[in-house]
């Protein structure tokens, strides 16, 4: 008898490097069920058939299914596949100054990778990730909606929790986005930052203005600097970069369009061209679409040249 329920492909999201941040986004997506099939793939064998066994020995109390090893036919037919691989920030360390070993790895693993899955889409999480997702993008010839990076969505999402503590509001009723590069030069959007449509200058409690320009200066930097102070406590960051790696799985996967700051390569915007860097963007199941129009004021726009002339400078110094 045939069956009526139409036989589905199971979605996979391959994850590469099973370090502390390939692993932590592995759990993350199991957990979550962000794709049917998650699968684990490092050079290092014996760490990532470790990982892979840890993980599977929960798949009683997960939604998703766990596979990989060492072989990089592990990721093949994947859907979706994040590049956490290379070497991470040491106490001090900007994410700039990791350009010269990763961007051979991450080139390295682009040819090998893209024949696995000729149309996935990737994702660059390694740092200094605005600038290896454009060497990525060139090493690989793929579409520029295909390949881009996890960008600020991370420290979006560190602006968005300190405002929702300072505001003791939750946090899905805040809305802000940090943009630019995923480093020292990105900076909050605060011009359309809202709780619940409310201006955030103008949330006030019992007739207080609540975000003060020092509050939100403050808050800012307490964004841009949240990795610098976890790296010196416990040596990375993993567990936020994970779950931020999950969402844009689910972003990629869904049904729908959502809007998320992420790293792309941008043209003619500002008269910015040629570099990756965040701002909001819709993200589905085509990977990255137009950018939304936010109405960025001056000073913003400024900041925004900053940064991408930084990340450009860097560009040119891979290439010299
Ligand atoms: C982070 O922001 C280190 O880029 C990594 O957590």
């Amino acid at each position: 008898m045939s069956s009526s329920i139409e036989s589905r492909r199971p979605s996979k999201v391959s994850i590469v490097g099973a370090g502390s941040v390939g692993s932590s986004m592995a759990y993350a997506c199991l957990i979550r069920g962000s794709a049917d099939v998650v699968a684990l793939y490092d050079i290092a064998k014996e760490r990532v058939d470790a990982e892979v066994a840890d993980l599977a020995h929960g798949s009683e109390f997960v939604p998703s299914r766990v596979m990989g090893g060492g072989d990089v036919n592990e990721t093949a037919n994947s859907d979706v596949v994040i590049i956490t691989a290379g070497a991470r920030q040491k106490p001090g360390q900007s994410r700039l100054d990791l350009v010269g070993v990763n961007a051979g790895i991450v080139s390295s693993l682009m040819s090998q990778l893209v024949p696995q899955s000729p149309n996935a889409i990737f994702v660059i999480v390694t740092n200094p990730c605005d600038v290896l997702a454009v060497v990525a993008q060139q090493v690989s010839g793929l579409p520029e909606n295909r390949v881009f990076s996890s960008g600020t969505l991370l420290d979006s999402s560190r602006l968005r929790f300190l405002i929702s503590q300072w505001a003791d509001v939750t946090t899905p009723n805040v809305h802000a986005v940090i943009a630019g590069e995923h480093g020292d030069s990105e900076f909050p959007v605060w011009s359309t930052a809202n709780i619940s449509g409310v201006p955030i200058r103008d949330w006030t409690v019992d007739g207080e203005q609540t975000f003060t320009q020092e509050v939100l200066d403050d808050l800012g930097q307490e964004a841009a600097l949240a990795a610098y102070k976890i790296i010196e406590g416990k040596g990375a960051t993993n567990y936020g970069i994970g779950l931020t790696g999950a969402r844009l799985t689910e972003a990629l996967l869904g049904a729908g369009r959502c809007v998320l700051p992420v790293s792309a390569i941008v043209h003619d915007l500002y008269g910015i061209d040629g570099v990756a860097l965040s701002l909001p963007r819709l993200v589905s199941r085509d990977g990255i679409g137009d950018t939304v129009p936010i109405p960025l004021i001056d000073s913003e726009v400024t900041e925004l040249k900053a940064s991408a002339e930084r990340l450009h400078e860097t560009l040119l110094a891979i290439k010299s």
